[in-house]
């Protein structure tokens, strides 16, 4: 253990920026495809907001098909009810144009649900790339679930391809894919690789639903995660942003230990197992203070993952955000991250997280370079 401190996960931090950002509810470089639709047509989504356009122009083969009437439910998001398949080729791949070009970055969203579509009940199973990188393995394990993947993607050419390749005798297919423009300076990596998300999670959320736009205006998806013996403390005031515009819904909540049912009243932790020992991660920890402590009180706590210091000790603002994250990753070679943030001895209050998100390292021919 002792030998990888430092090299292990090199830390930063991002604080607020000195005013609260402007909501800019608009969509500005998204690129929002529902797969499916009619050619040519176009709608805006009613729960989101967002403005979906076919799939015509961006890729070329592909069937448009609908799923089945019996999974076409009303909470069901309008995206998943259309989807193009690709009967034919191994490799289909969609061109995105993104106005930034390969100066910017970007997060990619590819969504599935296969509904029973082609009416064969058959579980498909395909493989995804970004660019000339394998992305993911695509397995279809519930007819009715949606599941999506997501990159942090930098390219390396002007244009985005995402491709659907046949790796069985299923067939690939698609419900939608979604781009919105990053800002460059977040979410860094060693060498511009891209990261896949592993998990967005917001704590002590008091409506259990899941948040993205026009919340988010990055769009991204922030799922209600319970840690189990924790309690929530909220806030219905303003709260600071920094650089990664974590939205106020995701920040105005965080959890606490439960001074009641906790076996460890100064601790909070969350572990998570490796696919690979080889994989890389990258971690960020959002926080806000949301109680307005006296002078004589204090919250401070340090931040360790797998017993080595990670960042701390240290104490969030009232009502401004701070995001803890990693600059370099290294790769432990172990299956399990134990990620635990400990209340100082000094400290009259017991430590607090609002979000995080973890994302792993995209292996492959582009990022190895
Ligand atoms: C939308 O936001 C972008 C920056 O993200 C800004 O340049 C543009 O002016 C905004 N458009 C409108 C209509 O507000
Ligand atoms: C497929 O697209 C065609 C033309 O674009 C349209 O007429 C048809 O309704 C679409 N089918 C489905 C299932 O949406
Ligand atoms: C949506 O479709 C209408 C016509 O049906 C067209 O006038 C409009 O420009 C389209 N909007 C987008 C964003 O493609
Ligand atoms: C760059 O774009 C060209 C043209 O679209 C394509 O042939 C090439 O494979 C792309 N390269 C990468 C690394 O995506
Ligand atoms: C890496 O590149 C080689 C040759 O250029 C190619 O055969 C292989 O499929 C690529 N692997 C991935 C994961 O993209
Ligand atoms: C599929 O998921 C639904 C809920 O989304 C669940 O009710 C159903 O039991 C699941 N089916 C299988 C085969 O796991
Ligand atoms: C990463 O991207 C930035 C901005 O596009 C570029 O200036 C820099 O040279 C890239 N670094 C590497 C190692 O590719
Ligand atoms: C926390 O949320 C509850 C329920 O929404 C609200 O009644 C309460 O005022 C909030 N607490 C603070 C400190 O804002
Ligand atoms: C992007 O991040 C940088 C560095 O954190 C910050 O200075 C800049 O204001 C941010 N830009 C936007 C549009 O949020
Ligand atoms: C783990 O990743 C390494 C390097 O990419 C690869 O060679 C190996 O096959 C992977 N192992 C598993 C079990 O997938
Ligand atoms: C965190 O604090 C607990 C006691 O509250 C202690 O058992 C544990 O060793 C500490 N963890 C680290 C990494 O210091």
């Amino acid at each position: 253990m002792e030998m990888l401190k430092g090299f292990l996960f090199a830390w930063l931090i991002a604080f607020s920026l000195a005013t609260i950002a402007v909501a800019q509810n608009n969509q500005t470089g998204f690129i929002s495809i529902d797969c499916g639709i009619p050619a040519g047509s176009n709608y805006t989504d009613i729960i989101t907001g967002l403005s979906y356009t076919s799939d015509v122009g961006y890729v070329s083969g592909g069937v448009n098909k609908s799923i089945s009437p019996i999974y076409q439910t009303n909470s069901l998001e309008r995206p998943y009810l259309t989807v193009t398949s690709f009967p034919t080729g191994t490799k289909n791949c969609y061109t995105l144009t993104p106005n930034e070009g390969k100066s910017g970055k970007y997060l990619v969203r590819a969504s599935f649900l296969y509904g029973d579509y082609d009416g064969t009940a058959q579980l498909p199973e395909f493989d995804l790339y970004i660019g000339e990188t394998y992305w993911d393995t695509v397995t279809i394990s519930n007819a009715s679930t949606p599941t999506w993947m997501e990159t942090i993607y930098t390219p390396s050419n002007d244009s985005v391809n995402v491709c659907l390749v046949k790796t069985d005798t299923t067939t690939p297919f698609i419900s939608a894919l979604e781009l919105r423009p990053l800002n460059v300076s977040t979410y860094r990596t060693v060498q511009n690789s891209s990261l896949e998300l592993f998990v967005r999670l917001d704590f002590g959320s008091l409506t259990g639903e899941e948040v993205r736009y026009s919340d988010d205006v990055y769009d991204r998806i922030w799922t209600p995660y319970k840690l189990s013996n924790k309690v929530t403390i909220n806030t219905t005031q303003d709260i600071l942003q920094n650089s990664y515009r974590v939205p106020l819904a995701v920040m105005s909540t965080a959890v606490i230990p439960d001074p009641v049912t906790a076996t460890d009243p100064d601790s909070i932790n969350f572990f998570w197992y490796a696919d690979n020992t080889t994989d890389k991660y990258y971690i960020y920890l959002h926080f806000a203070e949301l109680v307005e402590l006296p002078e004589t009180e204090t919250r401070e706590f340090s931040i360790y993952i797998n017993d080595d210091l990670f960042y701390g000790p240290m104490s969030p603002d009232y009502l401004s955000a701070t995001t803890i994250y990693t600059v370099t990753p290294g790769s432990l070679g172990i299956e399990r991250y134990d990620v635990v943030i400990n209340k100082t001895a000094t400290s009259t209050h017991p430590p607090l997280i609002n979000a995080v998100e973890i994302y792993r390292e995209l292996k492959g021919n582009e990022t190895n370079i």
